[in-house]
């Protein structure tokens, strides 16, 4: 009898101590915790159609104003939690990212690979992610400098006295440098043309409607996405047989699938390759494009940024000696007029994570499967932490912003680890840019696109003309 007593007192103990356990663990959520205010809007398609067909400023600004810094609202057939404070962003992307998963169409994750690291979490994330980060070092980006100038001036000359969309010319310029991160220099001309050329039919299908007819362009798309993986075994066979170790990104991965407990297919490294060519191109053209239009729209901002650039054309021989990287890293008031235009333009304007279990946060439920989305640009456009936030204004850069209160590359584990690159290509751009060329912007100067970040309208038209006194590339 004692015997039974004691183990049914020991059975009660263990009972309450996984309990205990399971609370701390799993933060099950207590009975009087509601859901986040907010509307759903209609059956199924909720509020999709005004988050993608309206001033993203407008939905958010107008929710946070009714609801507060939480809210529930549903969009793409999904019930979704919008967080607009810096804290609650921190929490899902930081501090308990453990309890979000990152979360993706799967017409996109059949697009880009199945592997690629952005949709993973855990271990793999983590080993992917030290290879891309690894090969984006400033390290690794410093040798780049003059082949990223070569490809900016080439750019340039070739949009002198005519009349281009923007950013379509500022898309080839990031695809250009997306393919010499990845493949270093020595990319066969073969093989960079057939990359092109099958990558823009994917990136033409990515945002289709996902129906696998032919015809359809997401079909194109499927069909093209097949094509870039063939030429990618070509690649990493033709590098194979050749012995060839680059310092490059396809490097690092090739490098990383010899080691055998560290093994990755060329599945695997394929899906990375092409998921950092497309995380790599629109984000950095559109924020290239907003660049342009800022300094169009601030011609005295222009004059002084001019200035700087000019100090720095001057002391290579007007063009003679090539930029180094330190030079790229002296350019103070260039850098503040890339921070605002991150800021101003948010192009990113939230993402999207998925509660892998009920989650209590600020007395509100996050239920199990609903997605989650950290809304940077209401964080960016929040006076509480801009002052005046829609003037565009880089001089409030020359104070750090408040903590966690600037992200335009993300927080925690799935940051961006294309940003520096992503800079790099804006500091060399602006220098070639201001020193050598004056732009008018055609037609309207107002209005956004979604492309689907935030362009300006059409994709900002403008007509490039060379400053007197300055020579092209091919005549130096
Ligand atoms: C202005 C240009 C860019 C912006 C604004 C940008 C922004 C971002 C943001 C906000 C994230 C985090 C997304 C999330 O948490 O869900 C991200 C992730 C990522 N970015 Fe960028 N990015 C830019 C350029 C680049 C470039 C040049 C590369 C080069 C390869 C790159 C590669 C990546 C990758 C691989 C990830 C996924 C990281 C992970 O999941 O661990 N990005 N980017």
């Amino acid at each position: 009898m004692e015997m039974c007593y004691r183990v049914i007192c020991a059975f009660l103990l263990l009972a309450l101590l996984s309990c205990l356990l399971m609370r701390k663990h799993k933060r099950k959520p207590q009975a009087k915790v509601r859901l986040p205010p907010g509307s759903t809007g209609w059956p199924y398609i909720g509020e999709t159609l005004q988050l993608y067909s309206q001033d993203p400023n407008i939905f958010f600004a107008t929710k946070q104003k009714r609801y507060g810094d939480i809210f529930k609202t549903q969009v793409l057939g999904y019930p979704c939690v919008m967080l607009a404070s810096p804290e609650a962003a921190r929490y899902v992307l930081v501090t308990q990212a453990h309890l979000f998963k990152p979360t993706y169409p799967r017409s996109k994750e059949r697009m880009i690979g199945p592997w690629a690291l952005f949709f993973h979490q855990g271990d793999y994330h983590m080993r992917l992610r030290k290879l891309v980060q690894g090969s984006l070092a400033p390290d690794n980006l410093r040798g780049l400098v003059p082949d990223i100038e070569a490809i900016v001036t080439s750019m340039l000359d070739s949009w002198d006295g005519r009349v281009v969309k923007t950013f379509h010319a500022m898309k080839r310029f990031s695809f250009d440098v997306g393919i010499l991160t990845i493949f270093g220099g020595r990319l066969e001309e073969r093989h960079k043309q057939e990359l092109k050329r099958n990558y823009f039919i994917v990136d033409k299908g990515y945002n289709s409607f996902p129906i696998n007819i032919p015809g359809a362009l997401f079909h194109k798309a499927i069909q093209a996405r097949k094509r870039l993986r063939q030429i990618l075994n070509e690649i990493m066979s033709e590098r194979r047989r050749k012995g060839v170790m680059n310092k490059d990104l396809l490097g690092c991965l090739m490098e990383s699938s010899s080691d055998k407990d560290e093994h990755l297919s060329d599945d695997q490294i394929s899906d990375n390759i092409i998921g950092a060519l497309f995380a790599a191109q629109d984000t950095t053209a559109s924020v290239l494009t907003w660049i342009l239009k800022y300094l169009h729209d601030n011609p005295k901002l222009l004059e002084a940024v001019k200035a700087e650039q000019m100090g720095i054309h001057e002391t290579n021989g007007y063009g003679n000696q090539p930029l180094t990287w330190t030079q790229t890293r002296s350019m103070v008031l260039t850098r503040r007029v890339i921070l605002e235009s991150l800021r101003m333009a948010s192009i990113i304007s939230f993402t999207f994570r998925e509660a892998v279990v009920d989650v209590e946060y600020n007395g509100y439920l996050i239920p199990k499967g609903w997605k989650v989305m950290p809304l940077f640009r209401n964080i960016h456009h929040n006076p509480q932490f801009f002052r005046d936030p829609q003037k565009f204004d880089p001089s409030r850069f020359e104070t750090a912003p408040k903590p966690n209160t600037f992200w335009p590359f993300g927080n925690g584990v799935h940051s961006c680890p294309g940003n520096e690159l992503a800079k790099l290509e804006m500091f060399i751009f602006i220098h070639h840019l201001v020193t050598k060329f004056r732009w008018e912007v055609e037609g309207s100067q107002s209005g956004i696109e979604y492309s689907p970040f935030l362009v300006p309208k059409h994709g900002l038209p403008a007509k490039l003309r060379r400053a007197s006194g300055t020579i092209s590339s091919d005549a130096a």
